[in-house]
């Protein structure tokens, strides 16, 4: 029985990680502005403001990485995140150095 809960278990987790780990295919509609391509893009993971969820989990903002490693992680993805490929580098561009502002 507890064998079964655990195998339950990690096919879940399975299922959520590599359910994320593919592209979002959020697009940004004219005339949204720098904050709520965030909050409707990045927000769901990152918390408001890039500030995590649960107090520090996946807390982004004021991140040490860079402004082109933000950008790749947008338009390529990470391990787990999702690549956004409607998001153009100039907004891309835009959210990191709004991140790195926060
Ligand atoms: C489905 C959840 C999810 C969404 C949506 C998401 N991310 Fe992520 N993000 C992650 C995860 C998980 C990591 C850490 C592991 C990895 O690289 O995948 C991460 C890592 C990052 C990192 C690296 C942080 C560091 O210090 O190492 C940055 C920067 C980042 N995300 C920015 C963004 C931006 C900007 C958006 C919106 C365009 C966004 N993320 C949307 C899940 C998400």
């Amino acid at each position: 029985m507890i064998r079964m809960t655990k195998l339950a278990g990690i096919s879940l987790l399975v299922l959520l990680l590599t359910g994320c780990s593919e592209v979002n295919d959020f697009k940004p509609v004219a005339g949204m502005d720098v904050m709520d391509i965030y909050a409707n893009a990045c927000s769901g993971c990152h918390g408001e403001g890039g500030n995590g969820k649960f107090g520090i989990l996946l807390k982004i903002a004021g991140t040490d990485e860079s402004m082109d490693e933000i950008v790749d992680k947008v338009l390529n993805g990470g391990h787990i995140m999702p690549a956004f490929p409607n998001i153009d580098e100039k907004q891309a561009k835009n959210i990191a150095a709004y991140l790195k502002s926060e």
